[in-house]
């Protein structure tokens, strides 16, 4: 089990209490914890493409376990002795990990983004990053419109093309078998609206959902809808009645959902250029959160109150008689995050900072007639990367998967699956020295979705294992994952911090 600090002082000052602890203290008590938090540095250090290569394989995999595995997340922390301030931030490089004939193979390679080109040539960080000033030079961090965008955090195939996205426009198209940049898509929104990264797909329809927002005397939000047949669907851009920051958003067959969470963008020290966006945040959990409705239709649009939490991200969403069900990761606070004490900014300087606010499942059920809202709490345990059988998004699940903390509250060791109607949760523990990221469901051939077949298929998940150094992918049953993994590919270094994956068949 990994403690945060903070868990590690209680419980040295417990056993002091016992009087057993005091030959112990201080000094290797700090070395201990720098060495726990030094095992987790690779997660936001530099790393270089690699592969096409077969990973070395533990155990065997299931046959019918074929398609590619496609990864995002920073991989450029670093240049010059300049160095992002957040494990969140950095320029994006894609994996794809390709399941076929019992051999994993392993490819990465980084976005060639119009930033990444520019600042390859001059050696040197040329522009500020949502949670990073530019170092070359005041004015480039003046007026918030120096952003470029690094398509480091998601991947999605939509109908045979590869895209990798972050939170500034456009999204980048990439080659699904060489991971090459093929260029910029256009997100059909309008022009001057940044996207999120987090994007759904309509498993029946095809539909590819994008949302996004743009900052200014007022919050302005829009969604767009890439249906199959290439045509897209701009929905009315509206103004929201608050300035916040948010991650992730829900939908179902009708709706479109944000939850404006209290994260208020304070826009004096953004725009002077004296804070990053993300020290720009401030968060007042009293003001509580705001679900905004938007039909896809283009109706009206409705505001609802809900308790204050921050959330990364969305589970799931679906309609059933009336109301909008919709789950989620909330937390009381982000303090895993928006501090300079933060775990997140602290693991930059090779310190394990605090992050004492667990993730807990929540469920939003909302009553579309009475035009009321209810929160409830689903699971009490630490969670992070929710996702469900992609078959059933937009639709009724039950299952969530998500990653999963022993001790420390950001830096997860295991994987859980939920029941959501029980809150029921199995788990496995990759144990002590090993970190989780976002497990993601592989389904069995033939399964499409629905209760009976939504477990069926496998969970692969991308770790990093501490004691050896080095990061590996691990295969557990989705229907099983107590039993632990059925087969582990290894590489022979480590990997930095990973946010999403996307599963692609064969
Ligand atoms: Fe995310």
């Amino acid at each position: 089990m990994s403690l945060t600090r903070r868990e590690m002082t209680a419980g040295l000052s417990a056993l002091a209490a016992l009087g057993l602890a005091a030959p112990l203290m201080s000094g290797k008590a700090k070395a201990a914890t720098l060495q726990r938090a030094g095992w987790l540095a690779p997660l936001g250090q530099n790393t270089r493409e690699l592969g096409p290569a077969p990973l070395r394989l533990e155990g065997r995999l299931p046959d019918q376990l074929r398609g590619t595995l496609y990864r995002n997340g920073p991989g450029l922390f670093e240049r010059q002795g300049a160095s992002k301030g957040n494990i969140l931030d950095g320029d994006g490089i894609v994996q794809a990990l390709r399941f076929e004939n019992g051999r994993v193979i392993h490819t990465s390679r980084f976005v060639q983004t119009e930033k990444l080109i520019e600042e390859e040539s001059a050696g040197r960080f040329l522009y500020p990053t949502w949670t990073t000033k530019s170092p070359a030079g005041f004015l480039r961090n003046v007026g918030g419109q120096g952003f470029k965008t690094q398509a480091g955090i998601t991947v999605y195939e939509v109908n045979g093309r590869l895209m990798a996205l972050d939170e500034v426009s456009p999204p980048y198209e990439l080659d699904p078998v060489t991971l090459e940049t093929r260029g910029t898509v256009p997100h059909g929104m309008n022009e001057d609206t940044a996207i999120k990264a987090h994007t759904k797909i309509d498993p029946e329809t095809g539909d590819w959902i994008l949302v996004g927002g743009k900052f200014g005397r007022a919050m302005e939000l829009q969604a767009s809808i890439h249906h199959k047949d290439g045509r897209v669907t701009a929905l009315p851009r509206f103004t929201a009645p608050r300035q916040t920051y948010l991650h992730d958003f829900f939908a179902t067959r009708n709706y479109i959902v944000f939850s404006l969470q209290p994260a208020f963008l304070k826009l004096v020290p953004f725009l002077s250029g004296t804070r990053s966006f993300a020290d720009s945040l401030e968060w007042n959990r009293a003001e509580g959160n705001v679900l905004v409705i938007v039909p896809k239709d283009g109706g009206a649009v409705r505001y609802l109150d809900v308790p204050g939490r921050w959330m990364w991200h969305a589970a799931n969403a679906y309609e059933d008689r009336g109301t909008l069900v919709a789950d989620f990761i909330g937390y009381d606070a982000p303090d895993h995050f928006l501090k300079e004490s933060s775990a997140f900014q602290a693991i930059m300087r090779g310190e394990l900072g605090e992050a004492n606010e667990p993730g807990r499942i929540y469920r939003y059920v909302i009553d579309l007639a009475d035009g009321t809202a209810r929160e409830e709490l689903i699971a009490d345990a630490a969670f992070e990367f929710p996702v469900i059988n992609p078959a059933d998004a937009l639709r009724q699940h039950r299952t969530v998967f998500t990653s999963r903390g022993s001790g420390n509250r950001i830096f997860h060791s295991g994987v859980a699956a939920i029941d959501t109607a029980t809150g029921q949760t199995r788990s496995y523990e990759f144990g002590d020295m090993n970190w989780i990221s976002e497990p993601i469901f592989a389904p069995a051939p033939g399964n499409s979705g629905g209760a009976r077949s939504e477990e069926q298929g496998w969970l692969v998940v991308q770790g990093l294992n501490g004691e050896t150094g080095t990061s590996f992918f691990a295969v557990l049953n989705a229907a099983h994952i107590e039993d632990g993994p059925i087969a582990i590919a290894h590489l022979e270094g480590p990997l930095p911090f990973s946010f999403h994956g996307f599963w692609q068949p064969a």
